[in-house]
């Protein structure tokens, strides 16, 4: 069975209560049960972290997986250890954010440094991104 990790960084853990009128009602937990009952032939490894290097960790872990989904949060904007942890590991990365970071107000979000090393971005369609993310993985790369 195909193996996909679910990585969310920097405080992804308080969803549905931070800022929901940007990052919807949905908590991590919601987004998880959506995804396994959506895709029950997916083994899906979810992990939810606020330190850094424990998230590099995450990401060589899932080096021989069929594909990894991230959404870093803040970290997407300066990690360049996320960067280079990515740039490590060649299956499939889709990142995923529940926001549209391009139109948000504040200057720093519109630029990722770990999009030069992904496969694809999902930005601004909620928790719907993760799941369209997953289609990917498990059909768009297989053709
Ligand atoms: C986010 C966008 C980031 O700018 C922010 O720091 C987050 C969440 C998103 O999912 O829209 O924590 O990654």
């Amino acid at each position: 069975m195909a193996k996909v990790f679910v990585l969310n960084g920097v405080n992804l853990g308080s969803l549905g209560e931070r800022r929901p009128e940007v990052y919807g009602m949905e908590t991590l937990q919601d987004i998880e049960e959506m995804m396994r009952s959506e895709f029950p032939d997916v083994v899906f490894e979810f992990r939810q972290t606020d330190h850094e290097g424990e998230f590099v960790g995450c990401i060589r872990e899932a080096a021989n997986s069929r594909g990894l989904i991230l959404n870093p949060g803040a970290w997407s904007h300066y990690s360049y250890a996320i960067h280079d942890a990515l740039e490590a590991v060649s299956v499939p990365k889709v990142e995923v954010h529940l926001s549209n970071i391009h139109s948000r107000e504040e200057v720093w979000r519109h630029t990722s440094v770990i999009s030069p090393v992904v496969d694809a971005v999902v930005a601004g369609m909620g928790v719907y991104g993760y799941r369209a993310a997953v289609g990917y993985i498990i059909a768009g790369t297989t053709g």
